[in-house]
């Protein structure tokens, strides 16, 4: 188990193991693709921007680690957890192939495990430079406070958090559904919480508000920015639209590129960055 962090069992909502089926697909289906290709770049580039080399950080549901792998080349030490132990198999073969194992130590660990009630590590080298969570592995929480509370405890004053979940208000997917007479999908994430389906199961998602996540983290991380990921460009089930007009997408890329910070928490995703207090 990760040092400084306590399992506690009873709080955990959804099994994270539910991921595990969708392991194997994951980065055909989604790191492969158009949408996921230009997404990533440009989290990399906030990334590229907090974290710098010799430090460390740690990804909280990092998948098949393809944000740890690529911290790792810049340099970064990166403890990358996830709860779905498929995810962390393959996350540690990609280090292996991408000859970074000795920067990437690989864990499996549920967010929900994550608690406060744990000694805080007691000097600062200990402590992490900072963390981040790529792609919506925090939206299978729906209460953020106990976790910026563990978070609090193990990142050093200064450091960084980056976090990219789901947003609520996703103009593209409430446009496509309503075209399509699907008007309770449509609005699905506006109630705060809907059923998603990953392979077999279905699980609950939570939908957090950029002001809800802002709140939760606010006794223990200051906001630094908040920028739309997703908002002229659609989610990545609409990946074939992408395909065919490559050219107009680009263009929307860069518009969103220009107009994110603008829009703040709308869109598919949006990314967040906070400073420990
Ligand atoms: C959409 S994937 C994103 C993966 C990766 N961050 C990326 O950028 O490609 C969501 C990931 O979150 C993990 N996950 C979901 N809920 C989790 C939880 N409660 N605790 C830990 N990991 C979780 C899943 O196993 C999955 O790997």
């Amino acid at each position: 188990m990760l040092r400084g962090f306590t399992k506690v069992q009873s709080m955990v909502e959804v099994d994270p193991a539910a991921f595990d089926n969708f392991a194997g697909d994951y980065d055909a289906s989604f790191t492969q693709s158009l949408l996921g290709k230009m997404w990533r770049r440009r989290v990399w580039r906030r990334l590229a921007k907090h974290f710098t080399a010799g430090q460390r950080v740690l990804e909280l549901a990092c998948g098949t680690g393809e944000d740890a792998v690529w911290l790792a080349q810049q340099g970064v030490q990166v403890t990358a957890t996830d709860g779905s132990a498929e995810m962390i198999r393959i996350a540690t073969e990609k280090a292996h192939q991408a000859g970074v194992d000795g920067r990437i130590t690989a864990v499996q660990l549920a967010l929900q495990e994550l608690t406060t009630n744990h000694q805080p590590s007691t000097t600062n080298h200990q402590l992490f430079d900072g963390a981040f969570s790529n792609f919506g592995g925090l939206n299978t929480i729906g209460d953020w406070r106990p976790l910026a509370g563990a978070l609090a405890e193990i990142v050093r004053p200064g450091g960084k958090l980056i976090l990219v979940p789901m947003g609520p208000f996703c103009p593209w997917e409430i446009g496509w559904h309503l075209l399509h007479g699907q008007a309770r999908v449509a609005f699905r994430r506006l109630g705060g919480r809907a059923k998603a389906r990953i392979g077999p199961a279905a699980i609950p998602v939570w939908y957090p508000p950029a002001g809800r996540l802002r709140r939760d983290f606010a006794p223990w991380f200051r906001h630094l920015c908040t920028e739309s990921l997703g908002l002229w460009l659609p989610p990545s089930y609409l990946e074939h639209l992408l395909k065919r007009w490559s050219g107009l997408f680009g263009r929307l890329n860069r518009l969103e590129e220009a107009t994110a910070r603008l829009t703040g928490g709308w869109g598919d995703h949006y990314l967040m960055v906070l400073e420990r207090r």
